[in-house]
């Protein structure tokens, strides 16, 4: 059974493209004939030209829209797609899951001719960045750290790529982890939770301690006194990059 099949119930709830990150995702794509969207989840972010969704998870295929391009059940590590097959692949918020990186990075780059884009985090701004990990859950911090594999890694992985800063807006309609950055009530929703790897994946038990001293910090305004500088901010570099990597 796929990571998915569990963590994605209730994916659509909170995980919908924002356009504004849309709109970067469209600027990297660019104009092109044919794009496949590996670790598409339910469809968020594809572009008009996409052509084909790469997706392991039947629960994540079944959220997917009517309408939305044709789907495969398959890993990124093993693409059931011939070489060249189209312009651009993309992989969005999906490398972190993958068992093997660089056999699925290497995939991306048979299929495509032209270009490859992936969205994905840089784990050092986000530990410095992002008060709810740095200053609450140090464990979920290590987490990642055993997860995501470093941005210049990647890049190298990709034979050299272009990195551009996703800055994340202040009412980010797509509840990834740092999406909610000013809006620190909503980490103690667990539905809020529940469409973050990051906040499902370590278990309760253990955001527990962190989750109770930020609920803590909310009800006596230490919270709103400590960030008060984030509270002025549209949008926040919290460490998401897009990755542009021409073949
Ligand atoms: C956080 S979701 C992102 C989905 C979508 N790209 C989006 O931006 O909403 C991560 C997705 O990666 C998929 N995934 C996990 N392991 C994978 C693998 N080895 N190859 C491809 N996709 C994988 C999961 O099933 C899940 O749908």
């Amino acid at each position: 059974m796929a990571v998915y099949d569990v963590l994605g119930v209730a994916y659509a709830r909170t995980r919908r493209a924002d356009p504004r990150v849309a709109a970067r995702i469209r600027g990297a794509v660019g104009e092109v004939g044919g794009v496949i969207n590996v670790g598409a989840g339910s469809g968020s972010y594809e572009t008009a030209g996409t052509v084909l969704a790469v997706e392991p998870s039947r629960v994540m295929l079944a959220q997917r829209p009517v309408g939305a391009a044709p789907a495969v059940q398959a890993v990124a590590e093993r693409l059931p797609v011939r070489d060249g097959a189209v312009d651009t692949v993309m992989a969005l918020l999906t490398v972190h899951h993958w068992s093997d990186p660089a056999a699925g990075i290497a995939e991306l780059r048979r299929v495509a001719r032209r270009r490859v884009v992936v969205l994905t985090w840089d784990q050092r701004v986000f530990r410095e960045r992002f008060w709810l990990v740095r200053d609450y859950l140090p464990e979920a911090a290590a987490f990642d750290d055993a997860r995501a594999t470093p941005v210049d890694r990647l890049c190298e992985l990709l034979g050299g790529a272009r990195q551009e800063v996703v800055p994340v807006p202040h009412d980010c309609v797509d509840g990834f982890a740092a999406a909610y950055w000013r809006r620190p009530h909503a980490y103690l929703d667990p539905r809020v939770r529940a469409g973050v790897s990051l906040l499902a994946q370590p278990g309760e038990e253990i955001l527990a301690p962190g989750l109770a001293r930020l609920a803590e910090d909310l009800a006596t305004g230490r919270w709103h006194t400590r960030h008060a500088g984030l509270l002025t901010l549209d949008a926040l570099d919290v460490g998401y990059r897009l990755l542009v990597a021409d073949q």
